[in-house]
């Protein structure tokens, strides 16, 4: 037979555990007009307006704003889906579009945004050695720090698979990103992104330029700064 004070006690405590919740269910339903004890701070009170309230500092009482003259919403269409997105009709665009003109200063504004935005990783000639790719195969083999992880070299642009890219597909990606590449929209201007495109594509066209695409008037000069061979007989020999 228990004790009847056994029981007692275990009535109060069952009564006692039920407390806390009942008191919590009270809080959370009824209205008070101090703030709740809020044990744990950051940033939760501080002085603000909130959106559809009041806020005498301006004329017509308003805490939200109307947009300034002007503002173009983030992201808001330009009218051009093939300037801003790259597409045309839900395909790569194979061109420029035409409120971009590729000429010699749009080429030298790509190579700089190049040299900013990409070289780091990509290497200024494009074949994905920068300072980045460099730095960390060397963690990889050299350090703790590269123990147990992997790297995602950044891409050679001048592979097969991106010189067949067309121009649109290249803008997306310097826009978007691509699997491990940060989207870079939000840095660089839409007409920058493009400068970039020609620039890449110069790149790729200077890393496997034909002497046909040199002018006749022109290739004397090359000889001296020794980028054919000067003397293609001993090549050919060479590789026998
Ligand atoms: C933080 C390093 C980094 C930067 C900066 C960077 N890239 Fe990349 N990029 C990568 C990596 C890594 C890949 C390979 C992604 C993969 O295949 O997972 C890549 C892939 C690419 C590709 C190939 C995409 C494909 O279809 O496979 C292109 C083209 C490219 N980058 C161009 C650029 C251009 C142009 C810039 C500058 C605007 C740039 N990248 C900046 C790291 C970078």
């Amino acid at each position: 037979m228990i004790p009847r004070i056994f029981i007692y006690i275990t009535l109060i405590l069952i009564a006692a555990a039920l407390l806390p919740p009942a008191i919590t269910a009270y809080m959370r339903t009824s209205k008070k007009p101090q703030p709740r004890i809020h044990f744990i701070q950051d940033m939760d009170n501080q002085g603000k307006f909130r959106t559809q309230h009041e806020n005498p500092l301006f004329d017509d009482n308003r805490a939200m704003r109307p947009p300034v003259d002007g503002a173009v919403m983030r992201g808001e269409i330009v009218d051009s889906e093939h300037l801003t997105s790259g597409t045309l009709n839900g395909t790569w665009a194979t061109s420029f579009p035409s409120q971009i003109t590729v000429n010699r200063e749009f080429l030298q504004r790509g190579r700089e945004r190049f040299d900013i935005y990409c070289q780091s990783c990509h290497g200024l000639a494009g074949y994905g050695d920068g300072i980045v790719d460099q730095v960390a195969r060397d963690l990889l083999v050299n350090s703790r720090l590269g123990k147990g992880t992997s790297w995602v070299p950044p891409r050679n642009l001048h592979e097969l698979t991106i010189h067949q890219q067309v121009v649109g597909e290249i803008f997306n990606t310097i826009s978007v990103g691509k699997n491990n590449m940060p989207a870079l929209e939000s840095q660089i201007t839409v007409e920058d992104r493009w400068a970039i495109v020609a620039w890449v594509r110069a790149l790729q066209r200077s890393q496997n330029a034909e002497l046909t695409d040199i002018p006749e008037s022109d290739r004397d000069n090359l000889e001296t700064v020794n980028l054919i061979p000067s003397n293609n007989e001993e090549e050919e020999a060479d590789e026998e």
